[in-house]
């Protein structure tokens, strides 16, 4: 029988600690035998990642930003999502559209419909609005993430931000989260990294995609 493919994004601010239980994700299902994807947002194709390179280290206006993400998500879904979940693949991406709408958004300010219109344009398909199946969400208080992320290396853009910029981005998670409660699933990422990885593990082997034990 033909698996159905799953699309899961991570998001959380700069500092949450994603990355090492994506990688733990990727490898649990793996043992089960699924395919997985492993990607990340701005960036997963050759295109995209240029485009991130650009939106991570130069400067520029708040629309431009905006235009650039959405082009790398456009390029990303096209390239590598839509065909990855077509093949019954389990994408893992390290975040997705609600990172523009926290980072981009309440982050900086931009004019939310303008978001919703890109949206709406780069992820329409045939059956509706691409939108992961699930969205990890690590909450963290940005004070705790600015403290973890301190000295770890040269910031980029978003990272060189202050604590009241991420203190924007993480309402503008929790109004996305708030708005298509059924997709997101809250970790608090202020927890030890097992706890996190326990709750993450134990809520995935509820939905039937992970078998008990953890890794
Ligand atoms: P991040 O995912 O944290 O990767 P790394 O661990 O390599 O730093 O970095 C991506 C940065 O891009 C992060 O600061 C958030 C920002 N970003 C946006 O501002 N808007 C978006 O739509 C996306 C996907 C990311």
């Amino acid at each position: 029988m033909k698996k159905t493919g799953l699309f899961i994004s991570f998001e959380g601010i700069d500092g949450a600690g994603k990355s090492t239980h994506i990688e733990g994700l990727a490898a649990a299902f793996k043992a089960q035998g699924r395919q997985v994807t492993l990607t990340r947002e701005p960036g997963g194709t050759p295109l995209a990642e240029k485009l991130r390179e650009m939106v991570l280290h130069d400067a520029m206006d708040s629309l431009t930003e905006a235009l650039l993400i959405f082009a790398a998500r456009r390029d990303h879904l096209q390239n590598v999502i839509e065909p990855a979940l077509a093949r019954g693949d389990v994408v893992l991406c390290d975040r997705f559209t609600d990172a523009t709408f926290a980072y981009q958004g309440s982050g900086r300010g931009f004019d939310l419909r303008v978001l919703q219109q890109l949206e709406t344009w780069v992820q329409e398909t045939s059956h509706g609005l691409r939108q992961p199946d699930v969205t990890v969400w690590f909450e963290l208080d940005p004070a705790i993430a600015a403290v973890r992320l301190a000295g770890a290396r040269v910031p980029d853009r978003f990272e060189a931000q202050p604590v009241e910029f991420f203190q924007k981005v993480s309402d503008g998670y929790a109004a996305r989260a708030h708005s298509d409660a059924q997709r997101f699933v809250r970790l608090d990422a202020a927890q030890t990294r097992e706890a996190v990885w326990q709750q993450l593990h134990q809520n995935f082997v509820q939905r039937g995609w992970l078998s008990t034990r953890a890794t």
